[in-house]
C-alpha cells in the first residue's frame, strides 16, 4: 500500500517535468516491480491439470512464497513443471525444463523432466540383485540395465496430494503405495514426498518410505536446471563438494572403485565452468557423453550438508544443493538432442539443462562396499534435499 502511494507520488513528480519521460517509464517499472514483490503473500493454489490416457485426474499445485518465487508441481510423477526465481535485476525466469501441458509429459517420458524418481534412482546392473538370499529381477529399460525405477517408475504414476502446513513456507504432500512386485521390487512400499517452498527461497524435498518386506530404495528428484532460462548450460559454473567419484563402465554402471577427482575433469572442488573440460578425450567423459556420474560427497555428520553450487554469471542466479544423501549424480543433459520442443517452444538441444540428483550410489544393491540402500521391514527411509536459490 505504502509502495503504491510512493509510486503515484513518483509519477506525479516526473509528470511535472515532462522532458524526463524515459526516466519516468523506468521509475514506474522499477516501482511496480517493488510493489508486486512486496505485496505477495505466501499462498498455494490447486487446480485440475487434465487427465491421463487412462482417465486419472491430475492436479496442479502452484506454490508461491512471500518473495513471489513460484513452483508448479503436479500429481503426475510429482513433477516440478516450473520454478520461477528472480535474476540479479529482480526479473523472474523459469529455470527448469519441461512441457506446457500434461500430454507432453505422458508422451515423452525419456528425459524424466522434473520428476520424482523411484523406487531406485539411476541404474541397477542387468536389472537384478539379491537380498536375504533371494534374487529379484527388475524391469530392464536401459539396454540390459534397470534405470530410474523401471518401465513405469514413480515419474509416471499419479500421486495423491494435499496441501500441508510447514513453518515459513507453503507445502504440498504427495503419497503413493507401490505394490509388492511392482517393476520387480519386493514389498509394498508406502512413499511420501513433501515439497516445501520456503520464504527463504528454498525448495525443500522430504522423502520418506516404509515397507512390509525387506527391499531397496533410493529416491531422487530429476529437475533439469538452466539458470539462464535458455541456451546451453556449458557456461554455467559448478562446484561439487566431493573429493571422489564412482567411475563407470560403458553401460554407466559403477565399477565399484571410489576414485579421487584430483587431476581429472571430474574435479569440481573449486567453482569451474562446466564446458571447460567436458569434451576432453577422457574415458569417463566418453562413456558418459559428457558428465553423467555420481560424486561421493564430502559429508560432515548425518544432517544436511552442502553438495553443490551452480551459478550463471549472465543472470546472477545461484542454486545451492544441500542433502542428507551420500552421493550426487551430475548429469549434463547429454542425451537431449533437439528432438523435444518444450515449454514456450524452446527446443531442447544437447546440454540445454542439467540435473543435480542427490542419491545413494548407482548399483548399490550389487556393491556391498557402497552405503546400503536396503530398507528393512518396519524401518523408515528418510532423506531430505534442499535447492536454495539466490543471486550474486
Ligand atoms: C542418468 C542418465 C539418464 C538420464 C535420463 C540421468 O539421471 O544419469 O544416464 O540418461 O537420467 O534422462
Amino acid at each position: 500500500m505504502a509502495l503504491s502511494l510512493l509510486a503515484a507520488r513518483t509519477m506525479k513528480q516526473f509528470l511535472r517535468c515532462g522532458k524526463h519521460s524515459g526516466l519516468l517509464i523506468v521509475a514506474i517499472l522499477v516501482t511496480n516491480q517493488a510493489v508486486s514483490m512486496a505485496a505477495t503473500k505466501q499462498h498455494i493454489k490447486k487446480e485440475s491439470f487434465g487427465k491421463t490416457p487412462d482417465a486419472q485426474e491430475v492436479d496442479l499445485y502452484t506454490l508461491t512464497n512471500k518473495n513471489g518465487v513460484e513452483a508448479r508441481i503436479m500429481t503426475y510423477g510429482g513433477i516440478v513443471l516450473s520454478l520461477k526465481v528472480p535474476d540479479r535485476t529482480g526479473k523472474q525466469g523459469d529455470i527448469v525444463l519441461g512441457y506446457d501441458n500434461l500430454e507432453g509429459y505422458v508422451k515423452n517420458n525419456g528425459p524424466y523432466f522434473g520428476a520424482i524418481i523411484g523406487r531406485y534412482g539411476n541404474r541397477i546392473a542387468k536389472g537384478t540383485f539379491s537380498l536375504n538370499g533371494q534374487q529379484y529381477n527388475l524391469a530392464r529399460n536401459n539396454g540390459e540395465n534397470h534405470l530410474h525405477g523401471g518401465i513405469k517408475g514413480f515419474d509416471k504414476i499419479v500421486w495423491k496430494g494435499k496441501e500441508v502446513k510447514r513453518v515459513n513456507g507453503v507445502a504440498v504432500s504427495l503419497w503413493y503405495t507401490s505394490t509388492d512386485g511392482e517393476e520387480g521390487y519386493p514389498g509394498n512400499l508406502s512413499v511420501s514426498v513433501v515439497y516445501t517452498l520456503t520464504n527463504t527461497n528454498q525448495l525443500k524435498i522430504e522423502y520418506s518410505a516404509t515397507t512390509d518386506k525387506d527391499t531397496v530404495v533410493n529416491l531422487t528428484h530429476h529437475s533439469y536446471f538452466n539458470l539462464a532460462v535458455e541456451g546451453s548450460i556449458v557456461n554455467h559454473q559448478l562446484m561439487i563438494n566431493a573429493g571422489r567419484f564412482t567411475p563407470v563402465d560403458e553401460g554407466l554402471i559403477p565399477t565399484g572403485e571410489l576414485r579421487s577427482v584430483k587431476g581429472t575433469p571430474m574435479d569440481f572442488t573449486q567453482n569451474t565452468q562446466i564446458g571447460s573440460r567436458i569434451d576432453r578425450q577422457d574415458q569417463q567423459l566418453i562413456f558418459g557423453k559428457g558428465y553423467d556420474h555420481n560424486w561421493v560427497l564430502n559429508r560432515t555428520g548425518k544432517g544436511l550438508s552442502l553438495a553443490a553450487r551452480l551459478s550463471d554469471r549472465g543472470s546472477g542466479r545461484v542454486v545451492e544443493v544441500f542433502t542428507t544423501e551420500p552421493g550426487l549424480q551430475f548429469y549434463s543433459g547429454n542425451f537431449l538432442d533437439g528432438s523435444i520442443s518444450g515449454k514456450g517452444g524452446h527446443v531442447y538441444q544437447k546440454r540445454y539443462g542439467l540435473c543435480l540428483e542427490t542419491q545413494h550410489f548407482p548399483d548399490s544393491p550389487n556393491k556391498p562396499a557402497f552405503p546400503s540402500t536396503v530398507l528393512k521391514r518396519g524401518k523408515k527411509y528418510s532423506s531430505t534435499t534442499i535447492y536454495r536459490f539466490s543471486v550474486k
